[in-house]
C-alpha cells in the first residue's frame, strides 16, 4: 500500500513541475576536473587552502583560495588567490593576488564570498588576525569587484561597524535572500575564535554598505575553553530553502552528540537561530570540516570527507526534502585525501544551468592540502 501511495505521490510531482521530473533521474557524473592550484613552494606560496566558488551574475566563475606564504598552518601570512573562467571551468585565467596581507604573523583567513545580484558585486569577506598571535585585536575585512572580479577595491575594515570580534566567515558562500522575508538581505555566516565560538550571522539590507550582526547559536560552556564532546558548532555555510528559511550547515567541531553535522535553521532572514530549530543529522557523518551545501531547483546537495575519523572520501549527497533525509546513491568524488569543499552553480532556468553543479575541494595522495581541485558535476549522467 505505502508504495502505491508514494508512487502516486511522486507522479502528481512531476505531473506539476518540469524541474522536480527531472530530479527523480540525478544520477551525478563527473564530467571535467582540474587542478586549479598546487601547493608546494613554487611562486611565494607554500601551501593553498580555503577554496571558494562562485559564479558573477554575468556567468564568470570565480575561485579564490588562501595562498599560504610560509607554511600549510592557518597562522602566518597569505595572499588571496583568484582564478577566473569565463566559459563555465573550462579554460581558467592564471592566479593573480588580490589581496596581500604583507608579513603578518597572524594574516588573512577566508573567507566568504557572496554576489548581489541586483548589483552585480562581488563581495568578498575575510578575517585579520583571527587567532590574536602577537596581535591585537581581530578585524573582519571586506573587498569587492563591481567588474565581474577584474579589479577588486581596498580592503574595507569592517570591525569600525561590527567591532572586533574574532568571526571567520564561512567558508563558502554567503546568499542574498531570494525569497521572503528580507528579499535581497546580504546573510554572511562564519564563526568566532574557540573560547567565543558558535555560529554567527553578519547582515547587510542595503548591498554591503554597511553590516550588523544578527543571528547567534553560542557554544556551551560560551567564552570558556573547551573540552571534548562540548557543544562547539563552528565552520558552516548557509542556504535559503524556498519557503525563505535558512538553513546552515554546520561543523560539529568537538563532536557533541555524534560525529555528524550540525543542522539549524533561521525563519526570519537570518537575525536568530533557535534552539528548536536545531537538529543533528547522522546521516551526514563528519570529521569535523568545512563542508559544502548547495540548493539548487528544490534539490539540496552535500559534499563532505564522509567519514568520522578522517579526512577521506570526498562524497557528494543530494536530498529531495531539503535535507530531512538523503538519497542512498551517494556519489564518491574522491577516495583519497580531502578536506575543504564548497560548491556553485548557476540560478538560471534554462536546461544548460540546470545540468550542472560545480564542487572545489582540498584534495591529495598523502595529504588532503596538497591541491585545490575544481570539478563539473554532470547531474544527469552526461545526458
Ligand atoms: C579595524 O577597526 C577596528 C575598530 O575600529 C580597529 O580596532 C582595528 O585596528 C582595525 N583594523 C585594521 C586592520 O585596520
Ligand atoms: C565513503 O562514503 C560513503 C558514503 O558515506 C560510504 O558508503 C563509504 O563506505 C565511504 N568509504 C570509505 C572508505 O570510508
Amino acid at each position: 500500500m505505502d508504495c502505491i501511495r508514494q508512487f502516486g505521490v511522486v507522479l502528481v510531482i512531476a505531473v506539476l513541475s518540469g524541474a522536480r521530473a527531472e530530479e527523480l533521474q540525478i544520477d551525478p557524473l563527473i564530467y571535467e576536473e582540474q587542478l586549479l592550484w598546487i601547493g608546494g613552494g613554487a611562486g611565494q606560496v607554500s601551501t593553498y587552502r580555503i577554496p571558494l566558488l562562485t559564479f558573477t551574475t554575468r556567468g564568470s566563475l570565480l575561485a579564490f583560495s588562501e595562498a599560504r606564504k610560509m607554511s600549510s598552518g592557518d597562522i602566518g601570512a597569505k595572499f588571496i588567490a583568484l582564478r577566473r573562467s569565463t566559459d563555465k571551468g573550462a579554460i581558467w585565467s592564471p592566479t593573480s593576488f588580490i589581496v596581500d596581507d604583507g608579513a603578518l604573523e597572524d594574516g588573512l583567513n577566508l573567507g566568504s564570498v557572496v554576489v548581489d545580484e541586483e548589483t552585480g558585486a562581488v563581495i568578498l569577506i575575510y578575517s585579520l588576525c583571527f587567532h590574536r598571535y602577537h596581535c591585537d585585536p581581530s578585524s573582519t575585512m571586506m573587498v569587492q569587484s563591481l567588474d565581474d572580479g577584474f579589479t577588486w577595491s581596498a580592503p574595507r575594515n569592517l570591525s569600525v561597524e561590527l567591532g572586533v570580534k574574532s568571526f571567520a566567515p564561512g567558508p563558502g558562500f554567503g546568499i542574498q535572500k531570494r525569497y521572503a522575508p528580507n528579499v535581497g538581505r546580504l546573510v554572511v555566516c562564519g564563526h568566532g575564535s574557540i573560547a567565543g565560538d558558535g555560529v554567527f550571522c553578519i547582515l547587510s539590507d542595503d548591498h554591503g554598505k554597511s553590516w550588523r550582526y544578527g543571528a547567534a547559536l553560542k557554544s556551551i560552556p560560551y567564552n570558556q575553553p573547551k573540552q571534548d564532546l562540548d557543544f562547539d558548532p563552528d565552520e558552516c555555510q548557509p542556504v535559503e530553502l524556498e519557503d525563505g528559511s535558512i538553513v546552515i550547515n554546520v561543523r560539529n567541531q568537538n563532536n557533541y552528540h555524534c560525529r555528524c553535522r550540525i543542522i539549524v535553521r533561521s525563519l526570519d532572514g537570518g537575525e536568530t537561530l533557535p534552539v528548536e530549530e536545531l537538529v543533528f543529522d547522522k546521516t551526514l557523518i563528519d570529521p569535523a570540516v568545512a563542508a559544502g551545501a548547495l540548493q539548487k531547483q528544490g534539490v539540496m546537495y552535500f559534499t563532505n570527507p564522509s567519514s568520522t575519523q578522517h579526512r577521506v572520501n570526498l562524497t557528494l549527497r543530494w536530498s529531495f526534502s531539503d535535507g530531512k533525509s538523503w538519497e542512498k546513491e551517494a556519489v564518491q568524488i574522491w577516495a583519497g585525501p580531502s578536506g575543504y569543499s564548497s560548491m556553485t552553480s548557476l540560478k538560471g532556468d534554462s536546461p544548460e544551468d540546470s545540468k550542472y553543479i560545480y564542487v572545489i575541494y582540498e584534495k591529495g595522495h598523502k595529504n588532503y592540502w596538497e591541491t585545490i581541485s575544481f570539478v563539473k558535476i554532470h547531474l544527469y549522467g552526461g545526458k
